[in-house]
């Protein structure tokens, strides 16, 4: 089987690392493709988690291979403490064995993380992403593959410390690059890095042509993408399912499955419009943001919480057409008494069925919802015990309580999308998949 892309349908932190994880045993290559280390991506194996933020999620099974591809923009010094952590658990250094660093991916410098710092608007995470991927653009950022032949040009080096503290002062911030210890960071990054660099997109195309697996992994989600999301309320990447072969160097005709991740609700963390939010401090909201445990991976920011919106799921799907929905968090709507769902905006009295491009649009537009019974909650062992009984008695969804399944029906009907897969819980194990499925995979399997 070839390539499969794994998306954030909403606005990020759907639980892609989870749906990663479980494919990887099934897979030879996992492969982040845009984003860096805004994104944090989760994965729970019983007592230990794995909060990954540049690492692909696949690095759990230690048969599959990493990319760190084309499209991204990458910090040397995060992925290192990454790597690290990844030593102290497990005693194993992938990094040029089974992880690689693509030549074209650009390096996230002190001066992108200061400038970043200056972001009064968007909430960005402070990651240096923007300014990375804007240097990117402007054709004037520093790409791994670079750094060798900008190390022997003292004139460029000086002219590119020159570029970016003028940068710094234009936006009011005080520190400022020095030659010196910018040309050893660079060093530093050749000689930490240097076996692991490569021209990744060969690698996966050869891959792909010997019959292996690859994932393409991606970050942030549908609502944050630079082209189709809320902007000016976005993250600086392509996000979507278009961007996900180009980002990772091969072509699109390999992609056969593409995964959109949704919760059964809907959050968002930083700034910009949310039709379902709901107040965070009481209520439906604040049950979802405390049973759900709501806080960046990345920033521990407090994520705002809302209804599920099929309007802006109808959307991310028209851009990254679904073959699969994973629902994640069901387990967190237990002991609500009601659920709704928003089905169209009501946008100064007219009814619509997608989301107004213009950000003043969209806060104006109000919620449309139907109304569903809620179910139980039960605990987190309680789920997982359910997940086994689903997987092991292939009862698949039946095990749901019945109000449960019938939420779960009325989203596939809504979308027109199968649901391959559902979350119960946090762990690997707390999930049920649709039977015969493509996350029908045992959760046993060997890893680390
Ligand atoms: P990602 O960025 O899309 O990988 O998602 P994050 O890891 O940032 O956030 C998802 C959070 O929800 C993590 O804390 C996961 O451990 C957790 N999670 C994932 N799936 C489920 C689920 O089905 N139920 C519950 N309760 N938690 C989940
Ligand atoms: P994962 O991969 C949720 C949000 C930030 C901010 C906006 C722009 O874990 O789902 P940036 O630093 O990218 O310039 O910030 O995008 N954001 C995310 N929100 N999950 C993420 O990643 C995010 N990455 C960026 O909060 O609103
Ligand atoms: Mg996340």
């Amino acid at each position: 089987m070839p390539a499969s892309v794994v998306l954030g349908a909403q606005w990020g932190d759907e639980g892609k690392g989870k749906a990663i994880d479980q494919l990887a045993a099934e897979s030879s290559w996992a492969v982040r493709f845009q984003g860096g280390n805004n994104a944090g991506h989760t994965i729970v194996l019983g007592d230990t988690t794995l909060k990954l933020h540049q690492i692909p999620s696949g690095v759990t099974s230690t048969s599959c291979n990493l990319v760190l591809g084309d499209g991204m923009v990458i910090d040397p010094w995060v992925l290192e403490e990454e790597l690290d952590r990844w030593y102290n658990l497990t005693k194993e250094r992938p990094e040029g064995k089974r992880l690689f660093i693509s030549e074209r991916a650009a390096v996230i410098l002190p001066f992108h993380k200061l400038y970043d710092s200056a972001d009064k608007v968007v909430g960005t995470t402070g990651r240096g992403i923007g300014p990375a991927y804007r240097d990117r653009i402007e054709r004037v950022g520093i790409r791994f593959v670079d750094i060798p032949f900008l190390i022997e040009d003292s004139d460029k080096i000086e002219e590119t410390v020159d570029r970016m503290n003028k940068q710094l002062d234009s936006v009011g911030v005080l520190e400022r690059i020095e030659v010196i210890s910018f040309k050893s960071q660079l060093r530093w990054i050749l000689e930490r890095y240097g076996d692991s660099i490569k021209h990744t997109g060969s690698m996966i195309d050869i891959a792909l042509k010997n019959g292996e697996n690859v994932l393409l992994e991606g970050a942030q989600g549908a609502m944050l993408d630079i082209d189709q999301g809320t902007y000016p309320f976005v993250t600086s990447s392509v996000t979507s399912r278009a961007n996900a072969t180009h980002g990772a160097g091969i072509h699109p005709g390999h992609v056969t499955n593409c995964f959109g991740i949704s919760k059964a609700y809907t959050t968002r963390v930083g700034n910009g419009p949310f039709p379902t939010e709901l107040p965070y401090d009481e209520g439906p909201g604040q049950h979802m943001a405390m049973v759900g445990h709501e806080f960046g991976t990345t920033t521990g920011r407090p994520r705002r919480t809302g209804w599920l919106d099929m309007v802006s799921l109808s959307d991310s799907h028209r851009v990254n057409g679904y073959t699969g929905i994973v629902l994640t968090k069901l387990d967190v709507l237990g002991g609500l008494e009601e659920l709704n769902i928003c089905t169209k905006y009501d946008l100064e009295g007219k009814l619509i069925d997608y989301m107004p491009t213009s950000c003043e649009e969209l806060a104006l537009c109000k919620p449309v919802y139907e109304t569903h019974p809620g179910f139980p909650a039960l605990s987190e062992q309680e789920w997982i015990e359910m997940a086994e009984i689903a997987r092991e008695g292939k009862e698949g969804f039946n095990v749901l309580p019945e109000t449960a399944l019938s939420y779960v029906r009325r989203i596939e009907e809504l979308s027109g999308i199968p649901i391959v897969s559902i979350g119960v819980g946090p762990d690997r194990k707390a999930s049920i998949a649709s039977l015969g499925g493509p996350f029908d995979v045992d959760p046993e399997v060997a890893t680390f």
